[in-house]
């Protein structure tokens, strides 16, 4: 661990020119300043609602109206969310380097709506349902426009990983590949403790990436960056990446 980390203080200048391969690795905290809550901070969802009564796929089989009503609820709040400076400042190092990608947790489509692309949801969309059998639906609005399959009238369930699911191992893969090849990774509002996510800032810093993290809190895992900047994400970020730095 660096003497900054410990000190997490640290506010590097980040000049793109001197990296190839980035990846920006986001968790809620990204869009606690859109106004969208975080799973377990203040105010974090997991304290209002019980995830085994809403996020679990033995929570869906028991009652799959008072998960999707759930689901529903949070894309509605979402929809009244804005990107903030932060999920901007991504985006235009996106468009200047074009070997950048994010990978989120989010399941909230934030980065999209700013402009991204390049994005891994790990965590898969509150935008999307899926059948067993016929696959997925991508489904955008407040409202969801069919709960059921049109071909076989089962149950749609959100494309999200909930508790106790298995994450989609295409994805894994891709962005473990992504992140061994990394030369700058920088971690964003994620509190570190859900796997296999959790995983990818120590494989960065065993692949030899320089890792920043970007977190309102000290995090719990200093040991796996070389620089901690303890903070707001928007206003950490936009002293990272100065005007000048990345083009407006
Ligand atoms: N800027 C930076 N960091 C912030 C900000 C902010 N404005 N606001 C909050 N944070 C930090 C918190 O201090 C906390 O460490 O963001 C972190 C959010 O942690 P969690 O709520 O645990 O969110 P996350 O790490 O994304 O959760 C991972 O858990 O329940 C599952 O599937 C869900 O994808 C989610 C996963």
């Amino acid at each position: 661990m660096s003497v900054n980390a410990i000190s997490g203080n640290k506010i590097p200048d980040i000049n793109l020119h001197d990296y190839g391969e980035i990846v920006f690795f986001t968790g809620a905290g990204m869009s606690a300043e859109s106004g969208i809550p975080t799973y377990r901070g203040a105010g974090g969802i997991w304290h209002q609602y019980n995830w085994d009564e809403f996020a679990c796929q033995k929570a869906f089989e028991r009652n799959p109206e008072k998960v999707l009503g759930f689901h529903e609820l949070r894309r509605s709040a979402i929809l009244e969310c804005h990107p903030h400076a932060g999920h901007k400042i991504i985006s235009k190092v996106q468009m200047q380097h074009q070997d950048t990608w994010i990978v989120t947790q989010n399941i909230d489509g934030m980065h999209q709506r700013a402009g991204s692309n390049k994005v891994i949801e790990l965590h898969g969309s509150l935008w999307r349902l899926r059948c067993q059998q016929h696959g997925i639906f991508e489904d955008f609005g407040p409202k969801y426009k069919t709960r059921k399959c049109p071909h076989c009238d089962n149950w749609l369930r959100p494309d999200v990983t909930w508790f106790e699911d298995i994450l989609d191992i295409s994805l894994m893969e891709k962005t473990a590949q992504l992140v061994v090849n990394a030369d700058l990774f920088i971690t964003i509002g994620t509190s570190g403790i859900v796997f296999p996510a959790a995983t990818f800032p120590v494989l960065a810093h065993e692949s030899g990436a320089y890792t920043i993290c970007i977190n309102s809190e000290f995090p719990e895992n200093p040991e796996v960056f070389d620089d901690v900047a303890v903070g707001k994400a928007s206003e950490i970020l936009e002293k990272m990446f100065k005007p000048g730095s990345i083009k407006a």
